[in-house]
């Protein structure tokens, strides 16, 4: 709808328009775009700013938001401003940042420390700070305010004037009106100000001389500011001012005093409309009005060469890069144009205004950010498609982002039919990944209407390998739980969608296991491409693991030869014991499940007619059955169930207390009570345990028919030293005897529908002390050593196949989500798990 009404106006000259030019419409890119990712801020984002390794917000509240560019996550607030932040800027080397804000100062902080440096302000009253300017050339701040100054400070001549008091600080000043004396010559008393971050150090303060103010600068608020490469004298800037007057004003610099002096006749006028922003690129100036007018002046001959209605509302912010110019308005639109100012793409960016944008090419690819009164911060892929070979600059990270996208895209529940075709899809874009990457790669049927695996195999080549070469073989699986079905399920984003929000990633399967498998791939298809690669790599990434890995065994037997000897099994399939201190698993509880069905010969009756003391309702035994697998209080009862569990040893014990160190030194976040965190793990990893999923009744369920026959799910966590199969005899065996004590003319059916071993790796041997060392080389800290209470088939089975140990990375947090609604892996942990199992990769074949 939107779209229609848009092309309608644009092709509308507007009234206001000088040269009456409107925008033409070229090929336009797609109106839907997904960001690569949005964080929240604490209140709208009036300012943006952008080095390579963060992200700057500035928001309402005052606070300046700090994000990490690569992995978004939020490292700081700064705190120094009382009042709206309205304008960032960094200098050229990116090493200070300046802010200004609504409460007349404007802070300079180190972006290295994140420590503030000055706070600047005017002994006038100047109001909000619209706009900074600086220039590194002249180490001079230049800021527009609303009294309609323009002022600066000279970083050079600092020495030249006094030390100001605090006294004279905005913030202490006593206001006209405000803190007028009123009735009884009494003035309203004010609480002292206790915001963090807003006492000063007196040596850090600034104060504007006299000198350094141009007053009435323009005819209204000094709203935006840049500066630029002076046309006439070489290697100096000009001062470029825009006001809530309509005119656009260039200021020569005084590169000696950084004094400005204007110039009438390059007083530049657009109309009635407000300058809100401005943007250059080569001799062109780029005016953003309010009222949707865009104006484009060259600057060379100081005219004015197109106006046109770019937007239907304020043009908030501009944005120049290259060939393209971003445009974003209070409707929430960011618009794309090219230096001709045609159209070349339009999205909505955010639900509200667009308040702030930034943009800036970090590893080769081109990050546009728009802020809003959504209170995020959205970061948009703009790289040129037109780019002759785009996947040069891409680094593997980005790679694997829209790798990942992609995966998610395609809905591999192995479960249900209806998704055999995403499987095979999504097993046949793995397969052309690891081609892309020159490994050997294709799929392995396992039985009939099962998923195939993936199987790939990266060969270093004969040259860079001298000793007989080693095998490492990983396992994952691209299957995933079902997400659910609408209105059901809670998710925040649509789980097939791959969406980046708060430094996360949602999607069903990002962390279990389609993320941490793209890391593995990419870890061992970038030494590859590096020819970096010191052993071979197989992978086995198969489609049936979440249904017990039906088909795998046979089918990796089949080809066994194929594969080849194995030397080491790595995996990357399960999570933290918190969100915080990375860790290693090493070891997994097996698992068998179980179906239990009882019938009579009778159909389902009607519970008044035929209800009676003699009826032996099926119902009534099944409860009574499974009552009798524990105790009433939870302890399962089968006989020799607990006998073959292996007792703790010492070496085991001193894990666990390097756990509960670990827990104790933090003051927050501890999963349970220190005390009792041993007894909890112990329970959950160590120790068996016995759930019942589900129990079905036939018939309608209501409450006038007896169900002529029940069934439930149960299942048994096992742990070393229970066999699988003692587990599975004793567990049918109970339940028969039990039942035949009943007496009960109803039929009992016990089925066993699957079966998987525990494992149990060695932590000590040189998979996980390579493992260890390369997680502590990646993330800084020494990981935990840790079990899981969850199952996966394969890895017993492929140790035992290959006569092979098996280490394993967890690569996310607990708080990850996995077979729940809004399953997501941190950014930070996808890129580190990569390097991690590159590290892993490489060192693990070597001596030593
Ligand atoms: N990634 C899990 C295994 C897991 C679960 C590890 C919890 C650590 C903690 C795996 O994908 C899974 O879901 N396994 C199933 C196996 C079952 C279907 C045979 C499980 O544990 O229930
Ligand atoms: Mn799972």
């Amino acid at each position: 709808m939107w779209e229609h009404r848009d092309i309608q106006l644009l092709n509308v000259p507007s009234a206001a328009s000088s040269s009456g030019c409107a925008a033409s419409v070229v090929a336009v890119e797609p109106s839907e775009q997904t960001p690569l990712h949005r964080v929240h801020c604490a209140g709208s984002v009036l300012a943006i700013a952008v080095s390579a390794r963060h992200i700057y917000a500035g928001t309402q509240s005052g606070d300046i938001a700090v994000f990490s560019i690569e992995t978004y996550d939020h490292i700081t607030d700064l705190k120094g401003h009382s009042r709206c932040i309205l304008s960032l800027v960094l200098s050229d080397d990116e090493s200070l940042l300046l802010s200004s804000a609504g409460d007349a100062i404007v802070n300079v902080w180190s972006a290295d420390t994140f420590e503030r440096v000055h706070t600047i302000y005017s002994v006038f009253d100047v109001g909000d700070i619209f706009c900074v300017a600086y220039s590194s050339k002249l180490s001079t701040v230049y800021f527009g305010a609303q009294n309609t100054s323009i002022q600066w400070y000279d970083f050079r001549a600092k020495d030249k004037y006094p030390r100001p008091s605090i006294k004279s600080h905005p913030s202490k000043r006593s206001h006209r009106f405000f803190d007028s004396l009123g009735p009884g010559g009494s003035a309203t008393p004010q609480p002292p100000s206790e915001q963090p971050g807003l006492s000063y150090n007196e040596s850090d303060l600034i104060e504007i001389d006299p000198s350094s103010i141009v007053q009435y600068a323009h005819f209204g608020y000094v709203y935006c500011m840049l500066l630029i490469e002076s046309s006439t004298r070489e290697g100096e800037e000009v001062l470029v001012s825009g006001g809530g007057d309509g005119s656009i004003k260039l200021w020569e610099i005084d590169s000696t005093t950084s004094a400005i002096h204007p110039k009438e006749s390059k007083s530049l006028s657009s109309g009635d409309c407000g300058v809100l922003c401005m943007a250059t690129r080569a001799q062109f100036l780029y005016c953003g009005l309010t009222d949707g007018e865009i104006s484009i002046w060259d600057l060379d001959s100081q005219t004015l060469i197109r106006s046109i209605r770019g937007h239907q509302d304020d043009v908030h912010t501009m944005t120049a890069r290259d060939n393209f110019i971003w445009s974003g308005s209070a409707s929430g639109h960011v618009r794309k144009w090219s230096q001709r100012f045609e159209l070349l793409g339009r999205w909505k960016a955010h639900e509200g205004i667009i308040l702030s944008s930034a943009i800036r090419t970090v590893k080769g690819k081109d990050i546009y950010l728009s802020g809003g009164n959504d209170d995020c911060v959205a970061a948009w892929d703009v790289s040129s498609q037109e780019d002759d070979t785009p996947s040069v600059h891409r680094t593997t990270e980005d790679e694997m982002h829209s790798a990942l996208r992609t995966l998610v895209s395609f809905r591999t529940v192995a479960n249900d039919p209806t998704f055999s075709e995403d499987c095979r899809q999504g097993a046949s874009f793995l397969k052309s990944i690891f081609r892309q990457f020159g490994a050997q790669s294709f799929l392995i049927p396992t039985a009939e209407n099962r998923n195939p695996i993936v199987f790939a195999k990266f060969t270093p080549p004969e040259s860079t390998v001298e000793t007989a070469r080693q095998t490492i073989l990983f396992y994952g699986h691209y299957d995933v739980i079902s997400a659910g079905a609408e209105p059901d399920n809670n998710w925040i984003t649509e789980p097939f969608e791959l969406t980046g929000m708060n430094s996360y990633l949602y999607g069903r399967g990002v962390s279990d296991n389609k993320g941490p498998v793209l890391a593995a791939i990419f870890a061992a298809g970038e030494l590859a491409q590096r020819n970096e690669l010191t052993s071979n790599i197989v992978f086995l990434i198969e489609g049936e693991e979440e249904a017990g890995s039906r088909g795998f065994k046979d089918a990796v037997k089949r080809c066994k030869d194929f594969i080849g000897p194995i030397d080491w099994i790595l995996l990357a399939n399960s999570y933290w014991l918190d969100d915080d201190a990375p860790c290693v698993t090493y070891g997994l509880r097996g698992v068998v499940h179980a179906s239990v069905e009882i019938e009579s010969d009778k159909p389902d009756l009607h519970s008044g007619v035929d209800g009676s003391r003699e009826s032996r309702e099926p119902v009534i035994d099944m409860v009574n059955l499974l009552a009798k697998l524990t105790s009433d209080r939870g302890k399962v009862m089968i006989p020799g169930f607990h006998e073959p569990v292996r007792p703790v040893t010492p070496a085991e014990e001193a894990m666990y207390t390097a756990i509960t160190k670990e827990f104790s030194e933090r003051t927050f976040n501890s999963i349970v009570p220190l005390g009792q965190l041993q007894a909890h793990l112990m329970s959950r990893w160590r120790y068996p345990s016995l759930t019942i999923h589900r129990v079905n009744v036939s018939g309608p369920t209501n409450a006038t028919v007896i169900p002529r026959s029940a069934s439930a799910a149960i299942s048994v966590r096992i742990v070393p030293d229970q066999k699988l199969s003692a587990v599975c005899d004793s567990l049918t065996e109970y339940l028969y005897s039990e039942f035949s004590n009943f007496n009960s003319p109803n039929r009992l059916r016990v089925s066993i529908d699957h079966a998987s071993e525990w494992w149990l790796g060695d932590p000590e041997n040189k998979a996980f002390r390579t493992l260890a060392k390369a997680v502590e080389e990646v993330w800084q800290k020494k990981p935990l050593f840790i079990r899981e209470g969850g199952s996966i088939p394969a890895v017993r089975f492929l140790e035992l196949e290959f006569g092979a140990a098996a280490a394993h990375l967890p690569c996310g947090q607990a708080s990850d989500h996995a077979h729940l609604d809004n399953e997501r892996i941190r950014v930070a942990n996808l890129y580190k798990s990569k390097s991690i199992m590159k590290k892993v990769f490489q060192e693990l074949p070597l001596d030593g």
